[in-house]
């Protein structure tokens, strides 16, 4: 998941006596670029300080005890919730205001801003946050007091650093508890009860924690022919595990993303399964056999990706759904079904209509057979202190079964 071309961070620090400049090799999840102003910070540094800092575009390289750095980080959110609120009650009454003067005016024009509104805060968030930085060693191992032995986790997640060129590396403690959040699920597995397995995710691969969309793939009928099936855009590799197990020949599963190669392979094998295929590709494989059953699960909000870990929930313009759905024709064989599983929240987002999804459907000579609906579970869904709580209430998820015209 490193960046594929070395970035470098530089810093004063005085140490034995004399001030001279450190380079270590700079890494982020969220593909932020190198910090341009750094300064040191330890137990000393107030948790205000170092707020008023990093919210004016400084960052902080720690090196005080692990964790007090972990509690000023909850120091830091806490701050920033507090200021999020304030300016979340003015933009309201502000909003009140405008509703008044021009009450016809009103959900369609707020709610879309409000979601744009939304992302820009979290990536506000994310980069205020991100400013809290600590070394590591080549190894990825930390000499900070108290420090817990983090090198496999980032070895999972980052990759090997040039142990040659003793290549010390600063990140954030936020891409650090990423990475050992990743770590963990990676050891432990998510549970899908539904299927009685549990899924290992990998670093940067999308893991299916909401998953009430798995009862809708093992209720759905499988075409009278399934000898070959493809999962598009496999991720863990879920979806071709549930094809494999409901009894499919051969599964083909593709994904842009390495890493979720990697992590479906790895599923494919505690699986037992053989029968699986792998393809990097974007969207079909090549030189594949025409499918009776074409999966995907796309993601599901049209608009951009701001860091690669969202390229599984935001598809810019709708590229990816867009593209599966113009290609099913040419993939399918005779018969051949599409099971396009897809959440409704754009549409209760007013990021796109009801009648675009079926406007597609349509353009690519693709009619509905069947759909079946599910709604989700997770907790932001009941969360009523979210300001996108109508929405995202209103979601649901379905399992649209589609064939030629
Ligand atoms: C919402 S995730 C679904 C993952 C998995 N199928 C599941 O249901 O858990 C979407 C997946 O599509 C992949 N993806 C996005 N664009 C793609 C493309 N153009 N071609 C192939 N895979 C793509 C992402 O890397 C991600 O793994």
């Amino acid at each position: 998941m490193l960046q594929t071309e070395k970035q470098y961070v530089q810093w004063l620090e005085n140490k034995n006596g004399s001030e001279s400049l450190y380079t270590a090799r700079w890494l982020s999840a969220s593909n932020h670029t190198p910090p341009a102003r750094i300064v040191l910070v330890d137990d000393k540094t107030t948790a205000d300080e170092a707020y008023r800092l990093a919210c004016e575009g400084t960052s902080l390289l720690w090196r005080g005890d692990f964790h007090n750095a972990r509690q000023l980080l909850q120091a830091l959110k806490r701050r920033i919730e507090r200021t999020n609120e304030r300016s979340q009650q003015r933009k309201m009454k502000k909003a009140a205001k405008a509703n008044e003067s021009a009450k016809s005016t009103t959900d369609s024009v707020a709610i879309p801003n409000l979601f744009h509104q939304q992302r820009q805060i979290q990536a506000q968030r994310s980069r205020i946050l991100s400013r809290l930085l600590l070394e590591l060693d080549a190894d990825y191992v930390s000499k900070l007091r108290r420090a817990p032995d983090v090198s496999a986790a980032c070895m999972a997640a980052f990759g090997q650093l040039d142990k040659a060129m003793d290549e010390s590396c600063v990140l954030s403690f936020r891409d650090l508890q990423g990475a050992l959040g990743a770590a963990q699920w990676r050891e432990k597995g998510v549970p899908i009860e539904s299927l009685g397995i549990s899924i290992y995710p990998h670093y940067g691969v999308f893991a299916p924690t909401r998953h009430e969309y798995v009862q809708l793939l093992l209720d759905a009928p499988l075409p009278a022919v399934n000898d070959i099936a493809y999962d598009i855009g496999t991720g863990t590799g879920l979806l071709a595990i549930i094809l494999a197990q409901r009894g499919i020949n051969q599964v083909i599963a593709t994904d842009l993303n390495p890493s979720a190669l990697a992590c479906a392979n790895e599923n494919f094998t505690r699986q037992g399964l053989s029968n699986v295929q792998l393809q990097q590709a974007d969207l079909y494989p090549t030189d594949a056999p025409l499918a009776n059953l074409i999966v995907c699960n796309p993601p599901w909000l049209p608009a951009k990706p701001s860091s690669p870990l969202e390229y599984a929930v935001y598809d810019a313009n709708s590229a990816m759904l867009r593209g599966l759905l113009q290609g099913a024709q040419q993939h399918l064989a005779e018969q051949g079904k599409v099971w396009l599983i897809l959440s409704d929240l754009a549409e209760h987002l007013q990021l796109r209509t009801r009648d675009d999804l079926l406007g597609w459907f349509a353009d690519s000579d693709l009619a509905v057979k069947y759909r079946l609906d599910t709604k989700p579970k997770h907790g932001r869904s009941q969360d009523d202190t979210d300001p996108l709580f109508a929405a995202r209430s209103a979601e649901v998820t379905s399992l649209w079964c589609l064939q030629r015209i």
